[in-house]
């Protein structure tokens, strides 16, 4: 029972206490000042958590490489992409530069996602970022032919 107590006490505290932290003004949320080391862990953490644990049921569908496929892709690249992501040969723009996170270069990154998971940011976006969803827009064609090596080949 006391143990009970204890616990539940504890709980209503720390509600109070993350209350009072929202209502306090102290948290700048400007996009320009950088997250400190705890909140940029917890976000990156819980983002990457949540994008791998909901890749196992995509896989990618055959004739990407057909120079259709391509095509269409490096077109919406340029179109819906390039302005964020940039692209080889362009500056960044002053909206890819003011933003935070940054969003990278899908060229020249080390790290490259896997073909499922380019397709899951493309298709369903990432909260709290600036990167938005494509699913309302475009086809499941479409985005898989979004891969930066279809913009590659045509800028
Ligand atoms: C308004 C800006 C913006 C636009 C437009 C945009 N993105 Fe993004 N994108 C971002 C940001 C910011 C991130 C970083 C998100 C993060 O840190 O989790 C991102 C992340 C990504 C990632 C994950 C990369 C990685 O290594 O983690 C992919 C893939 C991606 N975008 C592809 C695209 C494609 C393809 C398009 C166009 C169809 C597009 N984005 C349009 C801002 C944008």
């Amino acid at each position: 029972m006391k143990i009970l107590a204890t616990v539940l006490t504890c709980a209503i505290v720390s509600a109070i206490g993350a209350i009072g932290f929202i209502c306090s003004r102290l948290y700048d949320v400007s996009a320009l000042q950088p997250d400190n080391a705890l909140v940029a862990w917890a976000v990156h953490t819980t983002s990457n958590r949540s994008i791998s644990g909901r890749l196992g049921a995509i896989t990618a569908p055959p004739g990407l490489e057909q120079p259709l496929a391509v095509q269409s892709g490096g077109h919406i690249f340029i179109r819906e992409c390039a302005v964020c992501h940039g692209g080889p040969g362009l500056n960044a723009t002053d909206i890819a530069r003011g933003l935070n996170p940054s969003p990278p270069d899908l060229f020249f990154a080390t790290r490259k996602p896997e073909a499922a998971e380019n397709f899951r940011f493309i298709k369903y976006a990432v909260k709290m970022t600036a990167m938005p969803g494509f699913r309302p827009t475009q086809t499941e064609e479409q985005i898989w032919a979004l891969r930066p090596s279809s913009a590659k080949r045509r800028a």
